[in-house]
């Protein structure tokens, strides 16, 4: 059984990723209302992402016996000035949960909790990649600023972005 700090972090993590997932989805209707169909696709496949990693956390509370509890989930923002700007908003967000990732590895292990441990390093690994994603997408941005041609070529890249179930949910089942 998990302690009840740790299984309150954890339903607090969930909501976090619901609520990430719902971001990311508001960036992709702001950037398919603006003709950007690749940009679009890029955060609806990162809205997919978060709905894993929701998933994930969910599975792992009902394998160990404690409830699953959802809470609200805040509104986000509609609209952003640029595609640059939904990147930057990408990082300084990806940022923030990996933050919240390592403060719940600090609870498992002051817990001695070593299996929540063992399920958060695939959290940790995940984060490396996420935020490394979002710089990516920024040097791409900020390469064709004022360009419209790089900016149309750019947008034709990221539609080629596929969805691929996170690697715990694939051999989960
Ligand atoms: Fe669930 Fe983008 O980290």
């Amino acid at each position: 059984m998990l302690s009840q700090k740790l299984q309150d972090a954890i339903n607090a993590q969930i909501n976090a990723e619901l609520w990430s997932a719902y971001l990311y989805l508001s960036m992709s209707m702001d950037a398919e209302a603006k003709g950007y169909k690749g940009v679009a696709n890029w955060f609806f496949v990162q809205w997919q992402e978060e709905q894993d990693h929701a998933r994930i956390f969910m599975n792992y509370l009902n394998s160990r016996d404690c409830k699953v509890e959802l809470k609200p989930i805040e509104a986000v923002d509609t609209t952003w000035g640029s595609v640059l700007e939904m990147f930057q908003e990408t990082l300084k967000h990806e940022k923030v949960v990996t933050g919240l990732i390592n403060n719940l590895a600090a609870i498992a292990a002051e817990d001695k909790d070593f299996a929540s441990s063992n399920m958060l390093v695939w959290f940790i690994d995940e984060q490396i990649e996420e935020e490394e994603s979002a710089r990516d997408m920024i040097f791409a941005a900020e390469a064709v600023e004022n360009d419209k041609y790089g900016m149309y070529q750019l947008d034709k890249e990221l539609a080629a972005r596929v969805y691929t179930q996170a690697s715990p949910l694939a051999t989960a089942e």
